[in-house]
């Protein structure tokens, strides 16, 4: 709910536990950000804009002007005037100069969310939200800012945008335009962000903000697999149960930076955006640049009940298309089966095995076209290489369609081999700065998405290999990052858009692909896990995790991950041993009930594993089935970490109505001479009474193992017995005792 307090000039953003309050101050309309937290029941915080403070207000004070710029507690601040610390708005007018300062002009209060042009946000019905459009402007520079809050009353998130209009009569450039800031007061936060590398993608990082500016970012071109669109600042007691959280998460696909600031009045500032590096974009008259959306999350329940939030909107507010609340066909993909070394014998002698076994979908990734024998060919060239898929494409996925599986293929649009037919006939197509060689990376260049006949090239080569077969799932993947950033096509002045105006490009060819094709389950992929964010979850409902399957690697993998990303959208497989990143041999068991945490899958060859192993995929395909609902849509808690306790790691998720959990608990080293482990369970109804249930284990007793109430395994625990063996794994299934009479749960 948004209320407006007309004679306090004061807007109450509500939630249904959050309350978010802007005011607005003085003659000259300064728009002030009085508080973001635990839901209030009136409006009467403005006090927190301390203007009966020295330096007041400029109206009582304008001697202490640059002072009250650079002390007052900015909604959306500007540079270049007197506030010194972080902005979120940079400019360059005509004549060269930098300053800005935005004051309140009007407002409208709607129901419901309006869409972001060329962007991909949440979503939400008039019942399901309200927006405030605050309009700001510049007189100065002939600049309107309109801010965009979305207030959710399903879940406690509120997201922002911003839109900038020329309405002046000379163009001026957007040097920096950020999607949300906080100005709050410094509560002796630590800071939480997302790190990580090529098959490393999201791991978890802790560490007390100090003074000064602390950020997390990227100019990759891509969200990346370094770092992550995600920052929290939680109180320094929270833990995963309790205490304090403020979070933004970005949905958005490219260079973003996300920063907290404390400054010399221990004021935390906390904002995030696009980044600024290699950022210009010109607004002539009449133009209008619209930025993405920043979710932002506040809860005093600490990182259960925020992850909790956030898995809630991206399930029903941002996941579209006919597989968001579907199970998905269970694939095999032949990567690390073949690499580069496949025809359609090989597949199909795949797809049979796998089909046997209950296996879903055959999916035939990189490889299958141009020339494409290795890395360093053939990118851009998309039809059908017919020496390997002898018989044709249509062929191979009639057979595949005839073993009753589905058929899936990798594409990479985005990108150029310099050993390429397309290479040959348009050099001027790949991304690049004139005269100055360009920088490979595996051996190919980005194409510049920036022009409409790329786009529409590379759509069509796409397209028409989707309508020639029964296709129904396409990996889009990303292999490389960006550089050398130059278009052909963009003038000097404009050049500075490109990294945006290619994200806005990748967006619109997908939003094309769905469009359509509006039974196509897509997956996106980036060399692994390097563009898993929320922008592309719009249009894909999975996204490949990282390249890394390794059961061990992917513990701190998935928890980074699913400490925003519902579990349905993590792309998990079982894959080879002795694993082709770490080399390390992890049981088979052990990879699936890691797996069985994300979309599920294989990814190795089937023909050539251990026939113990081969017989054991029926078992984890039943597993799958009997739980990938609960894991899809349950509720996810994190009970122990591996990343913290360097011995084991402990996830559970719990059912809407709290009848039925299933927790997976991996002990990643085995101790010797030890007790059985003793954890908490979250989550359950306390009045409820749980049958425990250890898979692949015979119960005790005739009727299943001991009988619990919620109340004493959440309070009291469960012991977990130690294993024999380093890296195993157990999946404890509790069903509440009334389900099972009634028969709801098997
Ligand atoms: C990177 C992906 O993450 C892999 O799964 C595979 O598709 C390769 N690219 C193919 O080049």
């Amino acid at each position: 709910m948004i209320t407006y307090y007309e004679n306090e000039r004061l807007f109450k953003l509500d939630t249904p536990n959050t309350s978010y309050l802007i005011g607005i101050v003085d003659e000259e309309n300064f728009v002030g950000h009085i508080y973001y937290g635990k839901r209030l029941l009136d409006a009467e915080a403005s006090y927190l804009l301390r203007t009966q403070e020295l330096p007041y207000v400029p109206s009582k004070n304008n001697r202490e002007r640059g002072a009250f710029y650079d002390t007052f507690p900015f909604e959306y601040p500007t540079g270049g005037v007197g506030d010194y610390r972080e902005s979120c708005l940079s400019i360059r007018t005509e004549g060269g100069h930098a300053g800005s300062m935005l004051s309140y002009v009007s407002h409208e209060i709607m129901a419901g969310k309006p869409g972001l042009t060329g962007l991909p946000a949440t979503f939400g019905s008039d019942k399901e939200c309200e927006t405030l459009k605050l309009v700001c402007e510049d007189v100065y520079v002939g600049m309107q800012v309109e801010l965009l809050y979305t207030a959710f009353s399903d879940v406690d998130v509120i997201t922002r945008s911003v839109r900038v209009v020329n309405k002046g009569k000379e163009p001026f450039y957007l040097t920096k335009v950020y999607s949300a800031c906080l100005d709050m007061d410094n509560r002796d936060y630590d800071m939480i962000t997302l790190h990580g590398s090529w098959a490393r993608e999201r791991h978890i990082q802790r560490k007390p903000l100090g003074y000064g500016i602390q950020r997390t970012s990227s100019f990759r071109g891509e969200s990346s697999h370094q770092e992550h669109p995600f920052l929290a600042l939680v109180d320094r007691h929270t833990t995963q149960e309790q205490g304090e959280v403020y979070a933004m998460n970005f949905v958005y696909s490219g260079n973003f930076c996300a920063q907290a600031e404390v400054s010399q009045f221990d004021f935390v500032r906390m904002s995030m955006g696009i980044h600024q590096e290699n950022f210009c974009w010109k607004l002539s008259p009449g133009e209008d640049f619209q930025a993405p959306e920043v979710v932002m999350v506040y809860t005093d329940q600490g990182l259960d009940a925020m992850t909790g939030t956030f898995h809630s909107l991206y399930r029903k507010h941002l996941l579209r298309g006919k597989y968001k609340d579907k199970k998905r066909p269970i694939l095999i993909n032949n990567w690390e089966a073949t690499y580069f070394d496949f025809d359609t014998k090989k597949l199909l002698a795949i797809a049979r095995e796998a089909s046997a076994l209950g296996i879903e979908m055959l999916v035939m990734d990189d490889g299958w076209f141009g020339n494409r024998s290795f890395d360093g060919c053939a990118l851009g060239d998309w039809f059908v290489n017919e020496e390997k898929i002898d018989g044709g494409l249509a062929h191979l996925v009639e057979e595949v369609n005839k073993l009753g599986m589905k058929f899936g293929i990798w594409f990479e649009p985005e990108m150029i081999s310099p050993d390429s037919a397309l290479y040959r006939e348009h050099p001027d197509w790949a991304i690049a700065i004139p005269g100055r060689p360009g920088t490979q990376s595996r051996q190919q260049y980005v194409l510049d998405l920036s022009r409409k006949e790329v786009v529409d090239c590379i759509y069509g080569m796409m397209s028409a290999v989707l309508r020639s077969a029964n296709i129904e799932y396409v990996k889009w993947d990303m292999n490389r990052q960006l550089t050398d950033i130059g278009s052909a096509a963009l003038p000097p002045d404009r050049q500075g858009e490109l990294y945006h105006r290619y994200v806005l490009a990748v967006y619109e060819m997908q939003n094309r692909l769905i469009h359509d094709f509006p039974d196509l389950l897509l997956e996106n992929c980036s060399g692994g896990g390097a563009r898993f964010d929320p922008g592309m979850l719009y249009y894909s409902p999975q996204i490949w995790c990282s390249d890394d399957a390794d059961a061990v690697e992917r513990l701190a993998i998935q928890e980074g991950t699913a400490l925003l990303y519902p579990l349905s959208t993590m792309g998990a497989h079982v894959s080879d041993c002795p694993n082709h990143i770490v080399g390390r041999v992890t049981p088979f068991h052990t990879r699936a009930a890691v797996a069985l945490a994300g979309t599920f899958g294989y990814e190795l060859d089937v023909t050539k594993i251990a026939r113990e192993e081969r017989e054991e995929i029926p078992r984890q395909v039943a597993l799958y089935h009997k739980y990938n609902d609960l894991v899809r849509e349950g509720a996810y808690y994190r009970i122990a970490s591996y990343s913290q306790n360097h011995h084991y790691d402990c996830w559970q998720v719990v059912s809407e109505d709290k009848r039925e959990s299933l927790v997976t608990f991996v002990q990643v080293m085995t101790r010797a001479n030890h007790k059985s482990r003793r954890i908490l369970l979250k989550g359950l109804d306390e009045k409820r009474r749980y049958r425990i249930y250890v898979e692949g284990q015979k119960p005790e007793r005739e009727d299943g193992e001991l009988v619990y109430s919620g109340d004493t395994l959440m309070k009291a625990g469960i012991l977990v017995p130690d294993m024999l063996g380093d890296f195993q794994a157990k999946l404890i299934h509790l069903v509440a005792e009334e389900s099972e009479k009634k028969g709801q749960v098997e």
